[in-house]
């Protein structure tokens, strides 16, 4: 059985691209495509692979528990096996990340540098050398089980913008290789540790 895959979007969506872009091979199927806002970039991705949207704009929520409980229904709608945040900007309440496994992608090398600004934050400490890493998603941000990590080189004189451009490139393989292995029953959680067996 084909895994069922919801993906989180709040941007320009170049990493659920992809995901797209590896068509069969990703090793599921992805069901639905949803922003926390409106007019991105990553919802016209999904709209050119014909692939169904949904926006649960944050706006139009009195509060964040309301937000979070249209949000939680809407993806449950879908009956996922898996839901991957590709560039999606909002914490999820315990209720969601224990209720679907949940992959995340992360520009650094986590622990280093979690938080909505971890180029610039990373460039800022000075670091030679940051990344990405694909993790699981648990109640703390940014904090879960590590799946893969990939160093890229900060070079002299990067602004926050070049090396993002690289770390984005990794991220493009290395988010489709993690969701192939989780569709393919290929990855074991225990504890803090992840095991990718061949
Ligand atoms: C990526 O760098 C990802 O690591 C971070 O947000 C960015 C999303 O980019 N969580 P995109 O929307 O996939 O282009």
């Amino acid at each position: 059985m084909t895994a069922r895959i919801v993906v989180l979007i709040s941007g320009e969506g170049t990493n659920l691209q992809s995901l797209l872009d590896r068509g069969e091979e990703l090793g599921g199927t992805i069901t639905r495509v949803i922003s926390d806002r409106p007019d991105v970039g990553g919802l016209k991705r999904a709209d050119r692979a014909n692939i169904p949207t949904g926006i649960v704009a944050y706006g139009n929520y009195p509060d964040r528990e309301t937000w979070q409980k249209a949000l939680e229904d809407k993806v449950a709608a879908e009956e996922p096996d898996l839901v991957v945040l590709a560039g999606f900007m909002r914490i999820l309440p315990g209720s969601f990340v224990s209720r679907w496994p949940v992959l995340n992608v992360h520009p650094s090398l986590l622990p280093a540098f979690p938080g909505a600004h971890a180029v610039e934050d990373a460039l800022a400490w000075g670091v030679m050398v940051t990344g990405c890493t694909v993790h699981f998603v648990d109640e703390e941000v940014d904090h879960g089980p590590v799946v893969a990590q990939v160093a890229v080189v900060v070079r002299p004189g990067d602004t926050p913008e070049t090396p993002h451009t690289r770390i984005k490139k990794v991220e493009h393989r290395l988010l489709p290789d993690c969701v192939t292995l989780f569709c393919q029953g290929q990855i074991t959680v225990d504890g803090r540790h992840v095991r990718i067996s061949q």
